[in-house]
């Protein structure tokens, strides 16, 4: 089974990211086994950059697949690097809130947590029975 942190590991090597010099790796491994990758990509019109897990979930959509089993995402920070807000609610879309995700720090460092604990109280299709 590939090492999912591993994948995220290589695939931050990729990141477009002059602006910020900030690279970040992510990678979603799927119910079905797949592993799926993404980094962020940065652009000179600054809002227009997107993260690394914004890239992984669209690589895993555009593949045909939806449903996020496990998820590693890797930074060179002083603490293994937390997801955005807008993150957090991306991968909630397609994750249960106990699915594992690790955070990684290019040094070794690493905590495990989960969509859930990222994203308490999210909101959800649910909210809008009445819509
Ligand atoms: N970034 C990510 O790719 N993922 C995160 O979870 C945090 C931030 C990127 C966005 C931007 O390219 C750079 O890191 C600095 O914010």
């Amino acid at each position: 089974m590939t090492d999912l942190l591993s994948a995220a590991r290589a695939v931050r090597e990729n990141a477009h990211a002059p602006y910020s010099r900030f690279k970040v790796g992510a990678a979603i491994r799927t119910a079905s086994g797949a592993v799926h990758v993404g980094c962020n990509v940065e652009n000179v019109a600054y809002p227009e950059g997107t993260c690394a897990e914004a890239g992984a979930i669209a690589a895993m959509v555009a593949a045909g697949e939806t449903a996020i089993a496990e998820v590693a995402v890797i930074a060179d920070c002083p603490d293994p690097v937390p997801p955005c807000g807008g993150c957090r609610q991306k991968l909630a879309e397609f994750a249960d809130p106990g699915v594992k995700v690790t955070l990684a720090t290019t040094d070794g460092a690493v905590i495990e947590t989960s969509v859930g604990a990222l994203l308490p109280g999210a909101f959800a299709s649910g909210h809008m029975v009445r819509a």
